[in-house]
């Protein structure tokens, strides 16, 4: 299986940070961790549209990827509110979240919907970071595992092997989310990650299907960071809530850079 010789670590900010608070917390970020080399970390921040023309600057500035929190799957036409890939490529985004849990489980959002963004996605040459996750319901009824497979594989229906090795996943379990989410034991998060490996090493074949890093999410903090990323199959942490103070999100990326060896 490839190895992953990458750190990735990032936060999506969600509806949080107007443009200048998002300039602030990305000048911050950069200064708190300009010491640490970037070929060995891949630090990412996703935030609001609004933010997104001004972060561009501050996040190049940093070494920063800016990602973009969801995307229209057309180049243009009567789609009124949405965001057209162009759009995000005129303002530099490289990163774009496709099926975060709030936009599946609060907005409707459909695995056919998010297959549609991811290969708009790779068509444009963006990394998709496509989120995939069980309910509370379908871990208590034993069926985790299922849902990430038909997640994965209508999500990434049409992928080809070539354009596999650019996917970035997230498995976010969605009981974990939140303020009111329960974080996965590191236990737990292995098995899931282990299973989704299998399924994207199915669909793309050893090389393409190990290139992919898959990042643990669902109330990462400074105590659970650690020993989420010591696991095997545990790739990088996408982070809400513990990452949106710089200051607290340089201590959690300090705390698990050094557990890293590469995998
Ligand atoms: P929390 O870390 O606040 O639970 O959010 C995780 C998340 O949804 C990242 O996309």
């Amino acid at each position: 299986m490839a190895r992953l010789d990458k750190l990735y670590i990032g936060t999506n900010t969600k509806m949080y940070k107007t443009g200048a608070q998002t300039a602030a917390f990305l000048d911050r970020l950069g200064q708190n961790t300009a010491d640490l080399a970037r070929e060995a970390l891949e630090l990412f921040v996703i935030p609001s549209f609004t933010s997104l023309e001004t972060a561009a600057r501050h996040a190049a500035a940093a070494g920063i990827s800016l990602g973009a929190q969801n995307m229209g799957w057309e180049d243009e036409g009567p789609f009124t509110g949405e965001i057209s890939p162009l759009m995000l490529k005129e303002v530099g985004v490289k990163v774009v979240e496709i099926g975060h849990s709030e936009r599946r489980h609060g907005l409707g959002e459909t695995d056919e919907q998010e297959n549609l963004k991811t290969r708009c996605a790779l068509r444009h040459g963006f990394t998709p970071l496509l989120c995939v996750g069980e309910t509370g319901d379908q871990k208590e009824a034993g069926i985790s595992d299922e849902i990430l497979r038909i997640q994965l594989k209508i999500g990434l229906r049409g992928v080809t092997a070539e354009q596999a090795g650019g996917l970035w996943i997230a498995y976010e379990p969605v009981w974990a989310i939140g303020a009111s989410g329960v974080p996965a034991s590191r236990e737990y998060a292995e098995e899931r990650h282990q299973a989704i490996r299998r399924v994207l090493v199915e669909l793309f074949g050893e090389d393409a299907g190990g290139a992919a890093p898959i990042l643990y999410g669902g109330s990462v903090n400074r105590q659970n960071a650690p020993e989420l990323i010591a696991m095997p199959a545990v790739d990088g942490l996408f982070i809400g809530r513990a990452a949106w103070d710089a200051d607290n999100f340089n201590r959690i990326i300090r705390d698990v850079v050094p557990l890293w060896k590469g995998k």
